[in-house]
C-alpha cells in the first residue's frame, strides 16, 4: 500500500504540494490526475526518495523509501523514461538492474518478453529508441523485482494505441495479483480506462478522490475535472 499523509513541498516561492493526503490500496490501479504543474511528479519523486518533503510523509508498505529493506522488491518506479544511459542496450539496462537486485538472468528475458522488446530491439542502444520503446523499457525496469507497489509517472506518453492497450492490460493484471499501482497522467481519458480509483490534484492541492462513478456523480468525469481544476486556478478549491 502507498500512503501520502499531509504531504507538502515548497520550492522557494512555489508550493508544489500543499497538505496532500491519499492512499493507493493494494490490488488497485489509482490514477493520479492533474494539469501540468499540479504536483504529480513532485509527489512521486518524494515517494521514491528522490526529494525530501517540506512536511508530511510518503510511505510504501508503511515506510519511507529510504527505510525500506528491499526497495527494489517493494516498489518499482518509472519517473523518467529517458533517464537510462543512451549507450547501453535495453538488455544491458535490465541486466544491470537484475544484478543489483540479485535476480537471475532469466528474469531479464522474461521482462523483455513482457514489455515486447525481444530480439533485435533489446540489443539496440537505448539512445536510438523511440519514446514508446523507452517507456516500455522503463516499465520493464520497474517490474524486474516483481514489486508490491508500482509508481509510473506519465507511462503512456509516446505509446501507440496498441501500446496503451497493452499497458492497460498489464496494469490490470498487476492489480489483480495484489500490486498497488499509482499512475499519473494529465489526460483524463487515459486514466479513466484503467483506474479503479482516481485522485485529482491542481496547484498542489487535493481536489477530489474516489471511484470514477463517485467523482462523476451523474456528470462526465471530464466536466468534474475541468470544473475542479478551473476552481483551483481561481484559488477557490
Ligand atoms: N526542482 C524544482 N525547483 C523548483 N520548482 C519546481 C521543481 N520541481 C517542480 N517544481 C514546481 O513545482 C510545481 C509542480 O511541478 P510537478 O513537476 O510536480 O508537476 P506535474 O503535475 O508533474 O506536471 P506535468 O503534468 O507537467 O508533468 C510546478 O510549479 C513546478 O514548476
Ligand atoms: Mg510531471
Amino acid at each position: 500500500m502507498i500512503e501520502f499523509h499531509r504531504l507538502s513541498k515548497t520550492y522557494s516561492d512555489v508550493k508544489a504540494l500543499d497538505d496532500v493526503s491519499f492512499t493507493v490500496p493494494a490490488g488497485s490501479v489509482t490514477g493520479f490526475l492533474g494539469p501540468n504543474g499540479a504536483g504529480k511528479s513532485t509527489a512521486m519523486r518524494i515517494l521514491a526518495g528522490l526529494s525530501r518533503p517540506t512536511s508530511g510523509s510518503a510511505t510504501v508498505l508503511g515506510r519511507p523509501y529510504a527505510e525500506l529493506e528491499r526497495p527494489g522488491y517493494d516498489v518499482g518506479t518509472l519517473l523518467d523514461a529517458s533517464a537510462q544511459h543512451p549507450g547501453r542496450t535495453g538488455r544491458e539496462v535490465l541486466t544491470l538492474g537484475a544484478m543489483m537486485l540479485g535476480l537471475p538472468r532469466t528474469r531479464v528475458d522474461e521482462v523483455l518478453e513482457l514489455v515486447g522488446l525481444t530480439g533485435k530491439e533489446g540489443r539496440r542502444p537505448v539512445g536510438g529508441y523511440s519514446l514508446g520503446m523507452r517507456q516500455r523499457l522503463g516499465i520493464g525496469h520497474a517490474l524486474l523485482g516483481r514489486p508490491r507497489a508500482l509508481i509510473l509517472d506519465e507511462p503512456a506518453n509516446g505509446l501507440d494505441p496498441q501500446g496503451i492497450h497493452w499497458m492497460r492490460g498489464l496494469l490490470r493484471d498487476l492489480a489483480r495479483s495484489g500490486c498497488a499501482v499509482l499512475l499519473s497522467s494529465h489526460l483524463l481519458h487515459e486514466v479513466e480506462q484503467v483506474a479503479d480509483r482516481i485522485v485529482m490534484i491542481g496547484r498542489g492541492r487535493l481536489l477530489a478522490q474516489g471511484t470514477p462513478a463517485e467523482l462523476g456523480r451523474g456528470r462526465s468525469l471530464e466536466q468534474t475535472f475541468l470544473e475542479l481544476t478551473a476552481a483551483a486556478d481561481r484559488g477557490l478549491a
